[in-house]
């Protein structure tokens, strides 16, 4: 948190250290400031801050920031100007822009190994949770534990944000997947497909560890708890692409996950997570919800 006060130092001395996204500068005859930023290509955001006055940036935790879609989700929370915290056991599976940013912090650590007050006081003061995590795709990975890595972490990062008593409910994004339903909503599901996915949860136990992440949120924490509000984000197949590009999010999935899978890009699903930590709006529309989001032409 930042407060404003008239500096012969000037506004320069406010001015985040990437620059890229948010700038600020002293309103012609006041001693107020502008500061302007660009979160996307349509959109500009404009603040004016007056002397006394507290400017506040947004911070969010991210577990799982290594990862293939984790790293894209908070280069894209940096680049809109955001503070973020992640915890991660090998540091320098961080890109180097990423990891080199002034408003990164840097918790080196496993995350199901952090003692609940060590998790209270890293999600102090953060506005939104998020979580990439995955099982890493091999034996170890899939078979070894810990077997519920994923609720594991969602659990114990809802407990320490509620142990905070926070003064306004933080967001929690959850990266899940199109193979799971939301019980909450009536998803139609063929017969076929419910007797395969119950066989994968048998056989595969990170299935079992998303749908039972997502459980938690949907039946715990629910639609009016006062220190948590969700959304878990279902992209369908992941793939890799450089940009973003046009993507689609609907309540429920339009196609079968197992029998005429889609394609979702990473980079659309960091975007789409980003948004509903920046957006209001998004929001408002998505949260205690589990939105399942297709690259356009896959839909
Ligand atoms: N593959 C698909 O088509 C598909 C489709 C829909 C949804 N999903 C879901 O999407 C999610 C993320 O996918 P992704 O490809 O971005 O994941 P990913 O690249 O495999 O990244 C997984 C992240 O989890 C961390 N992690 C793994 N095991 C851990 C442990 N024991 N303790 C602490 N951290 C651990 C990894 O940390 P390290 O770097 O330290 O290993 C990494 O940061 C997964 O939940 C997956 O089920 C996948």
């Amino acid at each position: 948190m930042e407060g404003y006060n008239r500096d012969p130092a000037g506004p320069a001395a406010l001015l985040r250290n990437d620059g890229l996204t948010e700038r600020r500068c002293f309103i012609p005859g006041s001693d107020s400031i502008l500061i302007w930023s660009c979160p996307s290509v349509s959109r500009l955001r404009l603040t004016v801050a007056v002397p006394g006055s507290t400017i506040r940036s947004v911070t969010v935790l991210v577990v799982g920031a290594t990862g293939a879609t984790g790293r894209l989700l908070v280069r894209q929370l940096l680049h809109r100007g955001l503070t973020v915290k992640v915890v991660v056991r090998s540091p320098d599976k961080l890109p180097g822009d990423v990891r080199s940013h002034s408003n990164l912090s840097v918790i080196q650590a496993s995350v199901l190994d952090l003692s609940d007050a060590e998790m209270a006081h890293h999600v102090n003061g953060c506005d939104a949770a998020a979580s990439c995590l995955g099982h890493n795709l091999n034996l170890k990975g899939i078979y070894g534990p810990p077997r519920m890595l994923v609720t594991g972490a969602t659990r114990r990062l809802c407990h320490a944000i509620k142990a905070n008593k926070p003064d306004k409910p933080v967001r929690f994004v959850l990266m899940n997947t199109a193979g799971n339903s939301n019980r909450d909503i009536t998803e139609k599901v063929s017969f076929g497909q419910r007797c395969v996915m119950a066989l994968i949860r048998l056989l595969v136990p990170p299935q079992l560890d998303n749908e039972r992440a997502a459980d938690y949120l949907r039946v715990k924490i629910g639609q009016n708890d006062g220190a948590i509000e969700w959304a878990a984000v279902r992209p369908d197949s992941l793939i890799d692409e450089s940009e973003v590009t046009q993507y689609e999010v609907y309540s429920s999935p339009i196609r079968s996950a197992l029998f005429n899978a889609g394609k979702t890009s990473r980079i659309n699903v960091a975007n789409f997570m980003a948004d509903l930590i920046t957006d209001d709006d998004k929001w408002g529309k998505w949260r205690g919800q589990m939105p399942v989001i297709y690259n356009k032409a896959s839909s």
